[in-house]
């Protein structure tokens, strides 16, 4: 099997780690700037991390030269729906772009950022696509933005079945890693009207929404600044259940307070997401085909999703072994 040397810019908690990981490949250099999320990936993946501002980096870096393939999800606080000031600041995708201008790379972002790429940044080699996470196991309506100049993500790829009942058994198993919310009686009663699966029915409280019991969840975000309410109970999610939702082991250990520990995880790429593309870089590097050509991309995908399928999340420390 082929063994990767992957850099992953904008590590954060490694999302991007841990899926590639699973697929098999060695994650050799991680860089970040934030202190808790450092922490987190230093506790799980090992010292190949560093804290360094990525503008601060160049392309002949040695680690970057080392690297086989290049992935990285420059931050996306200034472009996301979330915010209301949209002011579009494209210095750290520019960046990201001008250090992996001779290497493969993959490219992760929200999907409003694509039309800002498209326009901007079009001398840019690769390919936009805005990719659903739910056709990638993710049990969630998560819409992404990925650029990349190696893999084919356009309509041929075959659809995997994704329903949140597989990963809600693994709430129950977030026991004794973090403390329960504390809502007030009032708040308690709202959260009780809103069914799963909806938002409250009130347009007042439309920031209420209950996790579905089947099917695919709305889109997991940082649940301390969203009303993101428990499928059974009165209560919003942990950020360590969020963090199932988001394909992580459920021991996955998030370092710093509950909002940092929340806001790494809905930062997070999914790992079954990273997985899968995972497994594309390792039959993409055995045959390394253009981006024309298209069939042999559609069996590569093949293999992906026939590979892909036989493993199942689990939701332990060895996820990578899924059995
Ligand atoms: C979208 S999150 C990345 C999530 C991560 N890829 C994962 O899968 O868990 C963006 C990350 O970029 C980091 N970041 C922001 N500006 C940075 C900079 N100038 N240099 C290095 N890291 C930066 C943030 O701390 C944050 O962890």
């Amino acid at each position: 099997m082929e063994k990767l040397k992957i850099v992953d810019l904008f590590a954060g908690a490694g999302g991007w780690t841990t899926g590639l990981k699973a697929a098999g490949h060695e994650v050799i250099w991680a860089v970040d700037n934030w202190e808790p999320a450092i922490e987190t990936y230093r506790a799980e993946h090992g010292n190949h991390i560093d804290k360094i501002d990525v503008m601060d980096l160049s392309s002949d870096h040695e680690k970057l030269l080392e690297a086989d393939v290049i992935v990285g999800s420059p931050p996306c606080k200034r472009f996301s729906l979330l915010n209301k000031k949209r002011d579009y600041d494209l210095s750290l995708t520019q960046t990201f772009l001008n250090l992996t201008k001779s290497k493969p790379f993959v490219m992760e972002n929200v999907p409003m950022v694509k039309k800002i790429v498209e326009t901007n940044l079009n001398e840019y080699g690769g390919r936009n696509y805005l990719v659903k996470l739910k056709n990638f196991g993710v049990p969630q309506h998560r819409t992404r933005f990925v650029k990349t100049n190696i893999l084919r993500l356009d309509g041929f790829m075959p659809e995997i079945e994704t329903d949140i009942s597989y990963y809600l058994p693994f709430l129950d198993k977030v026991n004794g890693m973090e403390a329960f919310p504390n809502h007030s009686k009032r708040i308690e009663e709202k959260m009780s009207e809103v069914e799963p699966g909806t938002q409250h029915p009130d347009h007042r409280f439309g920031v209420y929404y209950r996790i579905p019991r089947s099917g695919v969840s709305q889109c997991i975000v940082n649940v301390t600044k969203a009303m993101t309410i428990h499928p059974k109970f009165n209560r919003r999610l942990r950020a360590q259940e969020a963090a199932v939702l988001q394909t992580f082991p459920v021991d996955y250990k998030f370092q710093g307070n509950i909002g940092q520990r929340a806001e790494q995880v809905g930062n997070a790429v999914p790992p079954r997401f990273a997985y899968y593309i995972g497994l594309y870089l390792k039959y993409w590097w055995c045959e390394k085909p253009s981006l024309d050509d298209i069939d042999a991309h559609r069996s590569i995908w093949e293999k992906i999703y026939k590979e892909g399928n036989q493993k199942k999340y689990n939701g332990y420390r060895n996820w990578e072994s899924f059995k």
